[in-house]
C-alpha cells in the first residue's frame, strides 16, 4: 500500500499521520478513520505523540507538565526522543507486520510547534528528527485546518487540563497553523489539507476517500 518511507526497506504497511494545531478535531478523527478502516477488514494500530510506547509516554508527562519550564532546544530534543523510542517499538514494527498505522501526530508537529512556534531553525529540527526517525516518513499527512480563534473556543470549551504547550503565548497557535499549511504545500502529494470546520463525519468521509483513491485502501 505504501511507497513511501525509506529506500531499501522492506516496510509493506501504510503509515497514515494526523496533524493539525490544539483543538481542531485530531483525535475524533484518528477514532473514526480508523474505526471504518477496521470494518473494512484492515489490520490497524492507532498511536499518539508525544507517546505511543513506554519510555515516550513517561517522556510525554515531563514536556507537557504546565508545572515545569523548558528551554527551546531541550523541548526539541524531548519530542525527538520520544519520537525516536515510538518508532522503534511501535511504528516500525507494525509497519514491517503490514498494518495500517494511525498516528496523531508526527514530525510535522516539531516542525510546526518547536520550529515555526519556539523558533528554533527548522534546518535543525528537521535534522535532530531524521536521526529520530530512522528517515520513515509518512505516506499520507492529514492536516486538519482552522481559524485559529475557532480552534482556541474549542479548546476552552473542551475543558481538559491545558497543557505546557498549549499556555504557549499568542500568536503561537497562528504560527503553528501557518507552518502546518506551508509543510503541505511544500509537499502537496504527501498531504491531504481540510478545512476542519465541517461536520466531523463529512470530514472522516474525505479522508477515506482519499485514501481509497491515493492509496489504494480498500472500504
Ligand atoms: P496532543 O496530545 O496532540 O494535544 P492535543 O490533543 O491537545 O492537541 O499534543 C500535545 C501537545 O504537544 C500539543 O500542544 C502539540 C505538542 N507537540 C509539540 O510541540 N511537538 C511535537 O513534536 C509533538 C508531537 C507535539
Amino acid at each position: 500500500m505504501g511507497p513511501y518511507h525509506q529506500k531499501g526497506c522492506d516496510m509493506t504497511g501504510l503509515f497514515v499521520v494526523f496533524e493539525g494545531a490544539d483543538g481542531t478535531g485530531k483525535s475524533t478523527q484518528v477514532s473514526a478513520t480508523a474505526q471504518a478502516l477496521q470494518q473494512a477488514g484492515h489490520e490497524v494500530i492507532i498511536t499518539r505523540e508525544p507517546g505511543g510506547s513506554d519510555v515516550a509516554e513517561a517522556l510525554r508527562s515531563l514536556v507537557l507538565d504546565p508545572t515545569t519550564t523548558v528551554d527551546d532546544m531541550t523541548e526539541t530534543l524531548l519530542f525527538a526522543a520520544a519520537r525516536a523510542d515510538h518508532m522503534a517499538k511501535t511504528i516500525r514494527p507494525a509497519l514491517d507486520a503490514g498494518k495500517i498505522v494511525i498516528s496523531d501526530r508526527f514530525v510535522g508537529s516539531s516542525v510546526a510547534y518547536q520550529s515555526a512556534g519556539r523558533g528554533v531553525s527548522q534546518h535543525v529540527v528537521e535534522e535532530i528528527n531524521q536521526y529520530a526517525t530512522g528517515a520513515v516518513s509518512p505516506d499520507i499527512t492529514i492536516v486538519l485546518d482552522m481559524d485559529t480563534g475557532l480552534a482556541d473556543t474549542r479548546r476552552d470549551t473542551r475543558g481538559t487540563v491545558v497543557d505546557r504547550m498549549e499556555s504557549a503565548p499568542d500568536g503561537f497557535q497562528e504560527a503553528v497553523r501557518a507552518s502546518f499549511l506551508v509543510q503541505a504545500e511544500t509537499a502537496p502529494e504527501r498531504h491531504l489539507v481540510i478545512n476542519a470546520d465541517q461536520p466531523a463525519s463529512t470530514i472522516t468521509d474525505q479522508i477515506l476517500t482519499y485514501l481509497q483513491t491515493h492509496h489504494g485502501v480498500t472500504l
